[in-house]
């Protein structure tokens, strides 16, 4: 028995293809005996019929029979498709090279002389046999491999496929996400902007307001003070003209008295006691002085109703050449009150160093608001100043407000209104003219004054500038062209 063929789980097939009975005897008995399953034919057509039903895994085809021989049968087989795999060994008495090399070369794997050599068969056919099966494995593996690697290249494609499906969608996707970025970008970009244009008018409106509330404020006290002003002109100018009339009417009735004195020689009793009464000598001293003081308090009369018209000119429309130092007088005529002090406030000291000023072209009435806010902060700064110091520390201290003007240049003159108060620190220095900033409690101080007075002084073509250190007082500086540059600036 065959261990090899044993071994195997299915018994290989073997077709024996001889027209002699007892080769074929002896053949089926020897291989029947090693344990394969042997398949007969008698002749080439025989071999060929069998073959459409049953392919065994060799034949063993004998050279010479009748009809179609071995080399032709054989042919046959190694051009068909189903047969031309399985192994031929030829089974030949002839023993001449030149057969053997013809089966060969026809496609057959080997050979077998007559009579045989058991041992040799077994051996050849288990050599073929193996032979055969690995090239069956091989051709299986192969075949497998070759399926294996077109999965894996179809795979590959697939994946190839999917990654620039992805790669686009993820480009489109980036794109999608720029273009949303940029949309976002650019709406924020409008946003801020909007809320630029909102917070400018915001502003804007919050100017216009304070300096409606303002010019309200400074519209209704030049009002007034232009009312007072007018109801007092009449009667003082009435006053006044008369007072040369009453000095003349006077200087006659005292001439008159002397005469009759001086021709009387003998005054009457009665008169002469009336006189010593009124004290005659006195009264004739006494009246010319009299009548010239009450000229000069007249006078002033008249003065201080011309700085209050000077002062009440807020709605002039136009810029007319002013003298400020009139500007200033008639704020510190309006001030006065506060200025002279009272029960609970010493006298403030105003100091005067005007320079030799040419009018100034500008609107008065709005200059007279910003020497009005300056003037009263260095009033409220210095009385609040008073009022945390010590009895001893303001004895030696005594407050003032310093005003000095002059000509910088040939088109520049300079208001400088300083104190002598706290002064300020740095932070309070750097929001003053911010509108609605002030350190007074609340219902004292609005924070206007200074943002509308800068406001003014720019409109002017000017430059409104502070100095101030805490307990160094405070100076403010003004600049203004004495020409205005464009009526439209000044507006
Ligand atoms: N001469 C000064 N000395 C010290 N501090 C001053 C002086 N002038 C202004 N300040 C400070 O500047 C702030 C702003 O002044 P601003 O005139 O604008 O407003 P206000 O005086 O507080 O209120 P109002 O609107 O009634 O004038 C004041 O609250 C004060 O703190
Ligand atoms: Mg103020």
């Amino acid at each position: 028995m065959n261990l090899e063929n044993f071994e195997n789980e299915e018994k290989n097939i073997i077709l024996i293809v001889d027209d002699n009975p007892t080769n074929l005897k002896v053949l089926f008995d020897c291989l029947a005996d090693s344990g394969f399953k042997i398949l007969v034919a008698q002749d080439g057509e025989d071999a060929i019929e069998q073959l459409e039903y049953a392919l065994p895994d060799l034949i063993l085809l004998d050279v010479m029979m009748p009809g179609v021989d071995g080399f032709e049968t054989c042919r046959y087989l190694k051009a068909k498709e189903t047969t031309k795999d399985i192994p031929v060994i030829f089974m030949t008495a002839l023993s001449e090279t030149v057969d053997k090399v013809k089966g060969l070369s026809i496609g057959a794997v080997d050979y077998i002389t007559k009579p045989f050599q058991h041992e040799e068969v077994l051996a050849r056919i288990n050599v073929h046999l193996r032979l055969r099966n690995l090239t069956k494995k091989m051709q299986e593996n192969s075949l497998r491999l070759e399926k294996e690697v077109k999965e894996r290249l179809k795979a590959q494609q697939e994946l190839l496929q999917l990654t620039a499906e992805l790669e686009k969608r993820i480009e489109e996707r980036t794109t999608e996400l720029q273009q949303a970025n940029q949309q976002l970008q650019q709406s924020e970009a409008r946003y801020r902007e909007q809320a630029k244009q909102l917070e400018i008018a915001f502003r804007q409106l919050k100017e216009t307001q304070s300096q409606l509330v303002q010019s309200e404020k400074m519209s209704s006290l030049g009002q007034l003070v232009a009312g007072v002003a007018h109801e007092i002109n009449n009667p003082v100018n009435f006053i006044y003209g008369n007072l040369a009339h009453a000095k003349q009417y006077t200087q006659d009735l005292l001439y008159l008295l002397d005469l009759y004195a001086k021709h009387t020689p003998s005054t009457p009793p009665e008169i002469q006691e009336y006189a010593e009464a009124i004290d005659l000598e006195f009264l004739v001293k006494d009246l010319p002085q009299l009548l010239a003081s009450m000229k000069i308090g007249a006078e002033r009369i008249r003065e201080i109703i011309q700085s209050l018209r000077n002062f009440s000119r807020v709605d002039e429309a136009e810029m007319k050449p002013v003298n400020i130092h009139e500007g200033l007088d008639s704020t510190l005529l309006i001030l006065h009150n506060r200025l002279k002090g009272g029960s609970n406030h010493s006298a403030i000291q105003v100091v005067k160093e005007y320079g030799d000023l040419p009018l100034v072209e500008c609107y008065a009435g709005q200059l007279n608001q910003v020497f009005m806010n300056l003037i009263a902060n260095a009033i409220d700064a210095l009385e609040e100043y008073e009022k945390e110091r010590t009895c001893q520390d303001n004895q030696a201290y005594c407050k003032q407000i310093r005003i000095r003007t002059q000509v910088v240049d040939d088109n520049l003159v300079s208001i400088r209104i300083a104190d002598n108060g706290p002064g300020m620190t740095a932070d309070v220095c750097q929001h003053l003219f911010e509108p609605f900033f002030t350190t007074k409690p609340a219902g004292k101080g609005t924070g206007l004054g200074l943002s509308i007075s800068h406001q003014i002084i720019s409109k002017h073509g000017g430059q409104m500038q502070c100095i101030s250190d805490v307990g160094k007082g405070a100076e403010f500086i003004i600049t203004i062209p004495i020409r205005a540059r464009s009526p439209e600036l000044a507006r």
